[in-house]
């Protein structure tokens, strides 16, 4: 597949996408969110990937939505193209861990993309914020509903309404960021946890990531129920007897992902 604004390579069972658009920091598009969604669902599909990574160069992750794309819009343009929900809530239905391995700025719709992925790797110079308050708008890609289940009421309130950034040492101490790693280790090490993850049985992984997601919908007895039941359907997988026999056996399990 040719993309014009993201690249695409596989290293073994992990893939990679590179948003590319470095002139403009990034800044997402709809052709660029369109891409990224192609992608995302044909790495979904193939049955040879175990986990994906978004990343971006090292001055940008995103700098956020296009907003020389944007600014002459009016509300009937929008509301008619059903903008964002179009073009970027495919990633919410990707069912393999998306890790974002973000340097540089994740800003508005950039920080909404991390915050979209399942881990988030950050490298020393990153910067995480919400600034759509300059431009006289507010986040509309899940800014105010994720970043304060990620960083707590708080700091979501300080980031939105005063456009401060967070470095990446406050978004690892806040819970936004998983890791922290010196820049050019960046790449290196969200493949490793890539690869570490696409190692594992895939219906178990996918079921991991089903069940932590279903946290943020639904009350605490109902994912508890939730989570059961998938532990429960895990005993159906071939992988459940080959990974509790090869502890049982001290050696190595054979994964086959079914
Ligand atoms: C379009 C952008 C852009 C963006 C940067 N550029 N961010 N173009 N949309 N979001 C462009 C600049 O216009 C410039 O183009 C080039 O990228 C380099 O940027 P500079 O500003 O010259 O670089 P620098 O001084 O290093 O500052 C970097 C920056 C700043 C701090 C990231 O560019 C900035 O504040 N950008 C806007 C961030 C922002 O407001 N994001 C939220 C967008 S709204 P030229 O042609 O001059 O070289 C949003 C809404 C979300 O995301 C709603 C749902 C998605």
């Amino acid at each position: 597949m040719a993309y014009e604004l993201i690249s695409t390579e596989t290293r073994g069972r992990v893939a990679l996408v590179t948003l590319n658009r470095p002139k403009q920091m990034n800044a997402l598009n709809p052709q660029l969110m369109q891409e990224l969604g192609q992608a995302l669902y044909a790495f979904d599909a193939d049955d040879a990937i175990g986990a994906i990574v978004i990343t971006g160069n090292d001055k940008a992750f995103a700098a956020g939505a296009d907003i020389g794309a944007m600014k002459d819009w009016n509300f009937i343009d929008v509301y008619r193209a059903d903008y964002i929900t179009r073009d970027w809530e495919h990633i919410r239905r990707i069912r393999k861990p998306v890790i974002a391995a973000v340097a540089g700025y994740a800003l508005g719709g950039g920080n909404e993309l991390a915050l979209m992925c399942d881990i988030v790797i950050a490298a020393e110079n990153a910067k995480f914020g919400q600034p759509e308050i300059n431009l006289g708008v507010l986040p509309g890609a899940g800014g105010t509903q994720r970043l304060p289940r990620a960083v707590g009421k708080a700091k979501a309130m300080d980031m939105c309404l005063t456009a401060r950034m967070m470095d990446a040492a406050e978004a690892e101490k806040a819970g936004l960021v998983s890791r922290v790693v010196p820049l050019e280790k960046l790449l290196d090490e969200a493949l490793a946890v890539a690869a570490k993850i696409a190692a594992y049985s895939l219906p178990a992984v996918m079921m991991v990531k089903e069940s932590i997601n279903a946290a943020y919908e639904m009350p605490l007895s109902e994912g508890v129920h939730f989570e059961r039941r998938l532990f429960h359907a895990a005993f159906a997988l071939a992988d459940q007897k080959e990974g509790m026999a090869a502890f049982v056996d001290k050696r190595k399990p054979e994964f086959k992902n079914k």
